[in-house]
C-alpha cells in the first residue's frame, strides 16, 4: 500500500540520493499491519527509517493477530528466501532463534543500552541463550472494552465496573435494538476476548495455572465451565453478520455508532485516532469489567533473520536502532494504540487511553499482576495457542457447552504440547 505516506517516503529517499548520500540498505519486512491506523503507525517507522538512509522494501501479509503473516514466513524461510526482518510475537521468537534463524542484536543492544530499559517480561522473548535477537516496537494489552460515549450517555449507561455491570449494560444496549457488542468472528478475535474473560472469571492466579502452566486442573475446573458460559453471553450479544468480520471493521462498528462495545486489543484505539476520535469525548477505554489491575499484554518485535550479505546486516543493525530510540517509541506508539517497549519514554504526547496504559502496565509489571496474552503468543507455543483457539471458537459458535469446552480444553492443550 502506498499512501501519501508512502510517496512521501520515496520522495525523502530520492532527494538523498540525488545528494550524493548512498542508502545504506534496503530492508525487506514482513508484517500484517495491513489496517488504516496500523498503516498509519507503520508509516512512522518507514518515514524514520528513510531519514537514516534505509529503504523499505514492504512484504505486508493481512490477517489480523499474524497467523497468516507466520504461515508466509515459514514458506519464505524454507525457500531460503527469509525477509531482513519480521514483524514477530513472543514465543514465535523463540521457535524461530531456536531453529538458528535469527540475527544476534548485541552489539547494538550493547551500545544503546537496551537492557536497562526493557522491562524482563519483554526480554524473555526479545533474547534467546542470553543474546538480543529482536526488537522490541511497543506493548500493547487485550483486556481493554471500546465504547462509544454518545450511545452510553444516550441510555444512561454508566461505565460497567464487574461482569455482571458489564452484561446488564450491555443487555439495555440490544433492548434499544442496536448492537451491544461489535465483533469478526474469527479465531483469534475470539480468543482475544478470552482473555479478559478467563482474568474477570479468576484473575492472574487462575489464568496463569490454566494458560502458562498448562495445569490440567485448572483447565478443565468449573471456573474454566464459568469462563466458557461467558463466552456464550458474549455471542448473545453481536449483530448477525459477525461471522468473519475484520477486528478493524468491528473497531468501525464503535466509531460509528452502530454499536456500543468491542472488546479488543489496544490496536483498537489506533483505529479511533485515525477516524479523528477523542477518547473521553467520542470513546471510553476501560479495562475488562473485573479484570481491573490486571494486564494481558503482547509486544510486537522486529526479529532479524541471519543475512550474509555485511551491508544487509548494517541495515538491520540500524533498524533495530532506529526502532528502539525513545523518540521513535513515543511516535510510533501515539500512533499504533500501544505503550512504549522502553521504561524511559515520557507520556506526554500520549493521549488519556495512553497515560493510562502506560501507567497500568507500570503498576500491573511492579504488582505481579501482568500476565502474557493467550491470544497473541506471549502465553505458550504456537501449537498450543493454536489448540486454545479452535476450542474457544467453537465453543463460541455453540458446538458445544461449557462444560463441554472445559474438557475439550484439557483434552487438547496436552495433546499440542
Ligand atoms: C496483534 C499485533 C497488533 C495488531 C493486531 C491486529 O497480534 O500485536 O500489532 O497487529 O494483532 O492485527
Amino acid at each position: 500500500m502506498r499512501g501519501y505516506f508512502g510517496r512521501k517516503t520515496a520522495i525523502v529517499a530520492a532527494l538523498l540520493a540525488s545528494t550524493g548520500i548512498a542508502r545504506a540498505e534496503d530492508v525487506e519486512v514482513l508484517h500484517w499491519w495491513t489496517s488504516g491506523g496500523e498503516a498509519s503507525a507503520l508509516n512512522v517507522l518507514k518515514d524514520d527509517l528513510a531519514t537514516k538512509q534505509i529503504g523499505w522494501i514492504d512484504m505486508p501479509v493481512a490477517g489480523g493477530g499474524g497467523e497468516a503473516a507466520m504461515t508466509t514466513l515459514r514458506a519464505r524461510v524454507t525457500a531460503g528466501d527469509a525477509p531482513t526482518a519480521v514483524q514477530m510475537l513472543g514465543f514465535d521468537i523463540q521457535d524461530w532463534a531456536a531453529e538458528g534463524q535469527l540475527a544476534n542484536l548485541d552489539a547494538v543492544a550493547a551500545e544503546e543500552g537496551w537492557d536497562a530499559v526493557v522491562p524482563v517480561a519483554l526480554q524473555a522473548f526479545s533474547k534467546y541463550d542470553g543474546s538480543w535477537v529482536a526488537a522490541p516496537v511497543n506493548v500493547h494489552s487485550t483486556n481493554w472494552v471500546w465504547a462509544n460515549k454518545a450511545m452510553m450517555d444516550e441510555l444512561g449507561i454508566a461505565q460497567p465496573t464487574n461482569w455482571d455491570e458489564f452484561v446488564a449494560a450491555m443487555q439495555k444496549v440490544k433492548d434499544s435494538g442496536k448492537t451491544a457488542l461489535a465483533h469478526g468472528g474469527q479465531p483469534w478475535q475470539e480468543a482475544t476476548m478470552f482473555d479478559g474473560v478467563v482474568l474477570s472469571v479468576g484473575g492472574v492466579e487462575f489464568y496463569r495455572k490454566a494458560f502458562i502452566d498448562l495445569d490440567p486442573e485448572a483447565l478443565g475446573s468449573d471456573q474454566m465451565v464459568e469462563a466458557f458460559n461467558r463466552m456464550a453471553t458474549l455471542r448473545s450479544f453481536v449483530d448477525e453478520n459477525f461471522s468473519g468480520r475484520d477486528w478493524n471493521l468491528a473497531s468501525a462498528m464503535v466509531i460509528n455508532g452502530d454499536a456500543a462495545f468491542q472488546i479488543m486489543g489496544d490496536w483498537a484505539k489506533g483505529e479511533f485516532l485515525k477516524a479523528g476520535k477523542v477518547p473521553g469525548t467520542d470513546f471510553l477505554c476501560f479495562r475488562v469489567p473485573g479484570t481491573q489491575g490486571d494486564v494481558s499484554f503482547n509486544s510486537d518485535q522486529f526479529a532479524m533473520f541471519a543475512q550474509t550479505d555485511p551491508a544487509a546486516q548494517a541495515a538491520q543493525g540500524e533498524m533495530a536502532r532506529a526502532i528502539m530510540s525513545p523518540g521513535f517509541q513515543s511516535a510510533f506508539n501515539v500512533v499504533k494504540g500501544s505503550v512504549p517497549a522502553r521504561t524511559d519514554v515520557p507520556n506526554d504526547a500520549f493521549d488519556a487511553c495512553g497515560k493510562q496504559a502506560m501507567a497500568e502496565l507500570a503498576e500491573a509489571s511492579a504488582n505481579g499482576t501482568l500476565v502474557g496474552s493467550i491470544a497473541h503468543g506471549h502465553a505458550n507455543k504456537a501449537a498450543v495457542k493454536n489448540a486454545i483457539y479452535d476450542v474457544v471458537t467453537a465453543n463460541f459458535n455453540g458446538e458445544y457447552d461449557a462444560a463441554t469446552a472445559a474438557q475439550n480444553l484439557v483434552n487438547a492443550v496436552e495433546a499440542a504440547q
